[in-house]
């Protein structure tokens, strides 16, 4: 892939079609379609998804394949699969899908099959959840464990937070779990005041165990644990295991690593919550639904990898992506999930994607010309309707917004019966975003002269609608491995690495320089601006 993509007779038609697209509305794309929204609609597994509210036509989608295509996406997809080391700055094969894969599969790394590995550590998490779930592995006094606290951050937090509040109503009620990421004590602090040391279990969770905001919350718990326990150092075996590729640092910790469940240097931190990353997740819901989960990632797998490309969702909805950020110049992405549960679900996405595609720097070390990922953002629905919903009727930006929601409520979830109310705020939006309302609309109802044209909505605002029938843990896998190999699809059009993450190196060495100096007479030695923050911090710090 030698060739500059915007040099490209594919990018360059594209451009020439976006050119034509201002003569084009949705309103006029369905009235002359009347099979649009059949014709723009796709399934996989138990996720449905229909992007006929999209401004795209036959000629865009046929005009982005292409482009898929001159961009080797299918060759690059199959690597990923064989295990090949994408992943150039760091030399690593991309295996995520390794961890979802049956035992029966094959996948070498460097000549090893990996799969046999994957298992085994699943099977030793899932005998590991059935004791803390029975109450067969007590803490140090012999009491069962009743909170289950996570520390880790970013990938190692955002994955299993995320879904065990997606899975919440199939988790074990009489149990908590907590997540503490921030290095902000009062995270550790709010998660920990109110409960019983000899009744908690804390997991590590740490690619690399050396991320500093991990190991100093760890090095707090401990503390924390020990001034509760009596200080006996032989408790932390009972109350502290770890998840990490780092033995040696896991020891070193004081972690025994009979209590460390391991995973490898080919799972990237923002693709690990179904490894071992997922543990705590896996004794809030038992083993049993975390396999189903792994099912659902599996079932979207088999589907990015053989699903014909005009019918292949991550490969659609990644080149739809690729066309506003690149053609339409759409800054952002909102993901807007009507459930309760999927709270977390966009912030989870906002590593994945951001820190997947947020790059400059082509493959070969050359800088993109081009843009890459856009901002995601959003919260569920419909709350964001009475707080940003305006901007993205009325406002001047473009902003594609996927709208993801379940046609039932988890069972015992909705007791009063509500749900109809939100997924009629669900088919709304999406329907006043694509079609809006007309001056004579506006006119026919009444509405006083001076009103009409703040009451006027453009419409053409485009939407993908993502539905199952029930968030379930097969479905949350479904949904993550989508945006996953979505992610995918965008990093291999742009040519950047979307496997490494130099861009978060530079803040923590700084920090890193910084922590000394806030506790010392001698003069900060950074910009003015710096200085003088730290100066000012230190004549207010506590003593
Ligand atoms: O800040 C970047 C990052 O390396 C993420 O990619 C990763 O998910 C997170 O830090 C946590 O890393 P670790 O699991 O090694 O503690």
């Amino acid at each position: 892939m030698t060739e500059k993509l915007t040099d490209l007779p594919q990018w360059k038609a594209l451009e020439t079609h976006h050119a034509e697209f201002d003569r084009v509305n949705l309103r006029e794309l369905f009235k002359t379609d009347p099979a649009r929204a059949e014709r723009y609609f796709a399934q996989a597994g138990d996720l449905s998804v229909d992007y006929s509210k999209q401004l795209v036509t036959d000629e865009t989608l046929r005009l982005l394949l292409d482009l898929a295509r001159e961009r080797g996406v299918f060759e690059l997809r199959d690597w990923m699969f064989r295990g090949e080391k994408i992943n150039l700055t760091e030399d690593r094969a991309v295996l995520h899908v390794a961890l979802r894969a049956p035992e029966t599969e094959r996948i070498e790394v460097d000549g090893a099959d990996v799969v046999p590995e994957v298992h085994e550590v699943l099977h030793r998490m899932a005998a590991f959840s059935a004791r803390v779930r029975g109450g067969e592995w007590t803490g140090a006094t012999g009491k069962r464990i009743k909170t289950v606290v996570n520390i880790g951050i970013g990938g190692s937090d955002l994955g299993p937070a995320m879904a065990y509040e997606a899975l919440k109503p199939y988790s074990m009620r009489d149990m908590q779990f907590r997540f503490v990421s921030n290095v902000d004590g009062a995270d550790l602090y709010e998660a920990t005041h109110d409960l019983d040391p000899a009744e908690t279990l804390f997991i590590v969770s740490s690619k690399t165990f050396t991320t500093v905001e991990t190991v100093t919350n760890a090095t707090s718990a401990k503390k924390w644990l020990l001034a509760g326990l009596g200080g006996d150092e032989s408790a932390v075996a009972k109350h502290f295991v770890a998840v990490s590729t780092n033995a040696e640092g896991v020891s070193a910790f004081g972690i025994d690593t009979a209590n460390m469940f391991g995973f490898w240097d080919w799972v990237g931190g923002r693709y690990s919550y179904d490894s071992a990353i997922g543990l705590s997740l896996m004794i809030a819901i038992g083993p049993e639904r975390f396999e189903e989960m792994l099912q659902g990632f599996h079932t979207m797998d088999e589907h990015f990898r053989t699903a014909p490309a005009e019918k292949n969702l991550p490969l659609l909805l990644g080149l739809i992506g690729i066309w506003y950020r690149d053609f339409w110049d759409a800054q952002t992405l909102a993901v807007l999930p009507y459930s309760h549960y999927l709270s977390k679900f966009t912030a989870y996405l906002q590593q994945l994607d951001m820190e997947s595609n947020g790059k400059s720097t082509r493959r070969d070390g050359e800088p993109v010309e081009w843009q890459t990922g856009p901002v995601v953002w959003g919260t569920p629905g419909t709350n964001g309707q009475h707080a940003y919903y305006q901007l993205i009727h009325q406002g001047t930006l473009l902003i594609p917004a996927d709208f993801i929601g379940f046609d039932r409520p988890i069972e015992g979830t909705d007791p009063f019966g509500q749900h109809d109310a939100l997924m009629a705020n669900f088919f709304a939006q999406t329907e006043a975003l694509a079609f809006g309302k007309t001056r004579e609309q506006v006119e026919g109802e009444g509405v006083p002269a001076a009103q009409v044209p703040h009451r006027i909505f453009r419409g053409n605002h485009p939407t993908t609608t993502v539905t199952a029938r029930r968030l379930t843990p097969s479905v949350l896998g479904q949904l993550v491995a989508l945006y996953e190999h979505k992610v995918f699809v965008q990093g291999a059009v742009w040519d950047i690495d979307s496997f490494d993450q130099w861009g978060v190196e530079l803040g923590k060495v700084l920090a890193k320089k910084i922590v000394p100096e806030l506790s010392s007479d001698a003069a900060p030695e950074h910009d003015s601006s710096t200085n003088a923050a730290i100066e000012r911090y230190r004549a207010d710090r506590e003593p």
